[in-house]
This record gives structure tokens, C-alpha cells and sequence, in this order.
């Protein structure tokens, strides 16, 4: 089992989407384990996207992510790291496969709905940042028997 941290970004909020993305998420049996509607700091934002703060599309990403409230979630499956960024599609929502979450919904390269943990070590790092330990509720959704088979 993996966990990534997903956030439905500002766009998201204000675009009224949250719903249909979270939809999309328990189509897929993916289980949700904390979900909760913050609104990003410009010091998280900095934590969280430390890799980009000397960038020059920073200052406008920060803008951004801090503009509205975001909802943060953390999911748990087989391979959710991969699958979750395989449903969001390419960075840019022009570039993004039909039937992605952005490709379907985005046509910007900062306006692109959703952002998922990119690895294992991303994952761990941005699930600390915006969680504590015990507003995490990991549990077996009943109908995981019809969701997988035992061995897989
Ligand atoms: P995300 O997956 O959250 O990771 C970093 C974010 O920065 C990315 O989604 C986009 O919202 C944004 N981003 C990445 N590249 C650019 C760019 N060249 N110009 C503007 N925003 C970008």
C-alpha cells in the first residue's frame, strides 16, 4: 500500500469541481484516509513547493495556491502515487490526454486543478506538511473484496 498527499488546488474550489474529482477517486477505489478544506500560507507554500520557489513562475504560483482555500486529502492504494498522477495527466492541461482530470478539465499550465505527491519520498514529505498523525484515518473499505482479488 502507498499514500500520496492530493490537493484539489483554488481553481478547483472556485470552479465547483471538488466533487466530481473526489467522484473520480472512489470510482477508481482509491480509499481516502483525511481529507480537510485549508487555506495555503504563503509560508507553506514556500515549504511545499521549496523546489520551485527560485523559478520564475514562483511568485504567480504562490499567488495562486494562496488565493482561495484548497482541499487537502491523503489517499491510500496499490501504486497510488503512479495511478493518481496517471489520472491528473501531463502538467499542462493543453497537453494533458483526453480523459485525464486536466485534460478533460484544465487548459492552463498553472490552473491544473489538482496536485498529487510526485514519489515516495514527496509523498512522505508533503503528507508531514499538511497533516498530523492523528488527522489520518487509515481503514478497509468493506467492499474491498469487489475492488481486488486477495493476492493482488
Ligand atoms: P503541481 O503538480 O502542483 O507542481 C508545481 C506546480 O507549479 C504545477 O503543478 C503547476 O501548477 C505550476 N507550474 C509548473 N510549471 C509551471 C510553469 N512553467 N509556469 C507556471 N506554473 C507552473
Amino acid at each position: 500500500m502507498e499514500r500520496s498527499l492530493v490537493l484539489l488546488k483554488p481553481d478547483c474550489v472556485q470552479r465547483r469541481l471538488v466533487g466530481n474529482i473526489i467522484s473520480r477517486f472512489e470510482e477508481k477505489a482509491i480509499n481516502i484516509i483525511a481529507m480537510k478544506l485549508i487555506q495555503v500560507t504563503p509560508e507553506l507554500a514556500k515549504q511545499h513547493y521549496a523546489e520551485h520557489v527560485e523559478k520564475p513562475f514562483y511568485p504567480g504560483l504562490e499567488e495562486f495556491i494562496t488565493g482561495a482555500p484548497v482541499v487537502a486529502m491523503v489517499v491510500e492504494g496499490l501504486e497510488v502515487i503512479r495511478v493518481v498522477r496517471d489520472m491528473l495527466g501531463a502538467t499542462n492541461g493543453l497537453k494533458a490526454a483526453a480523459g485525464t482530470i486536466r485534460g478533460d478539465y484544465s487548459s492552463s499550465r498553472q490552473m491544473n486543478l489538482v496536485h498529487a505527491s510526485d514519489g515516495p519520498e514527496a509523498s512522505q514529505r508533503e503528507i508531514n506538511l499538511y497533516f498530523s498523525p492523528s488527522e489520518i484515518c487509515p481503514y478497509s473499505p468493506t467492499l474491498t473484496p469487489w475492488f481486488k482479488a486477495g493476492d493482488e
